[in-house]
């Protein structure tokens, strides 16, 4: 029987990139994210490329209701999840504290922490019930270390970070492996939404230096899924070579 990974925000980006890298690797994927043209688009593809299965759910992560309607509708036999890649989030702008737009933070909050808590909690159950199953956190080296004008987007991922060291101390009794990643500038959409759709400013952000791609970060993801079961990845921090930390950069 194939394993089920189940990916939030695998619409775009490095949610994408890790519905390839597993679907390769043979697992079935469950792909959550707000676009269901774009859902509908990653399973015809992943299904034409592997002989594999895709179940799209279309919902936003930030309403609980939703979340857990959609995990409870689940069909049965994809109610055996091995493996929860919490990913879907967002910044949105970047301004000091005293110019930034509030329901800018209140959307970045909602997504980033409250989203990952609903799926998780949701999720949980099922998670329990299978074994060796393991729980992978996207965070950022933004949850490291606060930049200037990072504020609200740096203080969700400081509390993703927060959140998956006391899921791992909580869930030790269960044997979930628990997991953070913390990648530094991968280049996707993320800076389109974080810029509003400029497009200059999102080219911008990484020019002089070669950031990493979603395949690096998925693949890096996947070899924290592959290990024996007795080893758990507790946190990875991965930049580019031209990054160290969130504002250390070499740029040519
Ligand atoms: N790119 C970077 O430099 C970088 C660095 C460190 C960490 N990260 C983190 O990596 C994760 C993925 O980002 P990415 O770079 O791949 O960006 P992306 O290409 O913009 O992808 C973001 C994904 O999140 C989904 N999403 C956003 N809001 C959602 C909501 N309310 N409900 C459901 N899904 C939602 C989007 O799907 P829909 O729009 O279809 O809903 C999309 O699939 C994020 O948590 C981000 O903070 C990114």
């Amino acid at each position: 029987m194939s394993k089920i990974a189940f990916i939030t925000g695998a619409t775009s980006g490095i949610g994408k990139a890790c519905a390839d890298k597993f679907a390769r690797e043979g697992y079935d994927i469950i792909i959550t994210g707000r676009r269901s043209d774009r859902l509908l688009q990653v399973k015809l593809e992943l299904e034409k490329e592997y002989a594999i299965k895709v179940l799209t759910l279309c919902f936003d992560v930030r309403s609980r209701e939703e979340v857990f309607k959609q995990v409870e509708n689940l069909p049965v036999k994809w109610q055996d999840i091995n493996i929860l890649i919490n990913n879907a989030g967002l910044a949105l702008g970047k301004d000091l504290f005293d110019d930034a737009d509030m329901d800018d933070w209140d959307t970045m909050m909602h997504t980033n922490v409250d989203g990952l808590l609903y799926v998780t909690r949701a999720l949980l159950p099922l998670l329990k019930k299978t074994v060796h199953s393991h729980i992978i956190n996207i965070g950022s080296v933004a949850g490291k270390e606060v930049y200037e004008a990072g504020n609200v987007y740096c203080a969700s991922k400081f509390a993703v970070d927060a959140i998956t060291k006391a899921m791992r101390i909580d869930l030790l009794k269960d044997g979930i492996k628990v997991t953070g990643i913390h990648p530094g500038a991968v280049e996707t959409e993320f800076s389109i939404v974080r810029f509003k759709g400029d497009e200059n400013k999102a080219t911008a952000a990484y020019k002089g230096f070669t950031p990493l791609t979603a395949a690096d970060i998925a693949d890096t993801i996947y070899f924290t899924a592959s290990l024996p079961p007795h080893v758990c990845i507790n946190e990875l921090v991965i930049t580019c070579l031209q990054q160290a930390g969130t504002y250390y950069f070499f740029k040519q």
